[in-house]
């Protein structure tokens, strides 16, 4: 079975999971990260080379205070209890979004665990924290137009590779596959340049469900995706012009 290398997740629908069972949503997040430690485990055990989670967006800010401070707690938890685990298993953490908009004492936890795991061989496991796919963006442009000015780039100098150099990204292969729990079908600001040619896979259950049986069908159909990268088959001239 093939599997992919870069494997991302937007893990969604905690909210309404707790809903569900008249529960308050940080109970779905407390739920969702004890899914988060058996899918890292389990893709580490697979063989997944890179790992990216949509753990909180630059949207998330707008939640109420008292979610925002508990997915911060649950952040700072998972840092802490996570850590031997992935030191055990050689994972290498990594962090990707505007860490400067967190509490600066997490922030400043989370650069010390990404240090602390960065010479680990095995997975990489990304979180993306005050993440925002068009904020990258923007970030990166700013950066570039600053190293424009200062070491004489030209325009013309400006290509693909030169701008994803800029990107959180810079050092990852594009994901080969998205999952998104909870059935909507929508990307909500993630990796928008990187997930140009990935396979997206959308399934119903909310992330709490969400187990290795879940994770194992996500895979299997991915072993069954013909890709492409926007060129021509080599299959009947039946496909229509333009389908890629
Ligand atoms: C979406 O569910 C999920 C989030 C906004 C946060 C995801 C966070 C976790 C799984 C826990 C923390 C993660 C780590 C890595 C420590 P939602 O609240 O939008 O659900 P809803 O759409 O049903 O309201």
């Amino acid at each position: 079975m093939s599997l992919p290398q870069h494997l991302a997740i937007i893990m969604d629908g905690n909210g309404r999971w707790a809903q569900q069972r008249q529960l308050p949503r940080i109970a779905g997040h407390q739920q969702g990260v004890k899914v988060v430690r058996t899918v890292v485990q389990e893709c580490a055990r697979r063989g997944i080379a890179y790992l990216t989670l949509y753990a909180f967006s630059s949207e998330n800010w707008q939640r109420p205070m008292t979610e925002v401070d508990a997915l911060m707690g649950l952040l700072d938890y998972y840092l802490d209890v996570e850590l031997p685990l992935l030191q055990q298993q050689g994972i290498r953490l990594q962090v990707i979004g505007d860490l400067d908009r967190l509490p600066s004492s997490l922030a400043q936890r989370v650069r010390q665990q990404v240090a602390s795991t960065a010479t680990n061989p095995g997975m990489v496991l990304t979180l993306a924290l005050s993440y925002g796919a068009r904020d990258e963006l923007v970030r990166a442009v700013r950066r570039l137009l600053t190293d424009a000015r200062r070491k004489d780039i030209s325009a013309e100098a400006l290509d693909e590779t030169l701008l994803a150099s800029y990107l959180d990204t810079a050092a990852m292969p594009d994901p080969d596959l998205l999952i998104r729990t909870s059935g909507e079908m929508r990307i909500s600001n993630f990796l928008l340049w990187q997930l140009a040619y990935t396979e997206l896979y959308f399934c119903s259950c909310y992330w709490p469900d969400f187990d290795v049986a879940a994770l194992d069908r996500a895979l299997a159909d991915f072993s069954r995706r013909s890709r492409r990268f926007g060129q021509a088959g080599d299959f009947e001239p039946t496909s229509r012009l333009g389908e890629s």
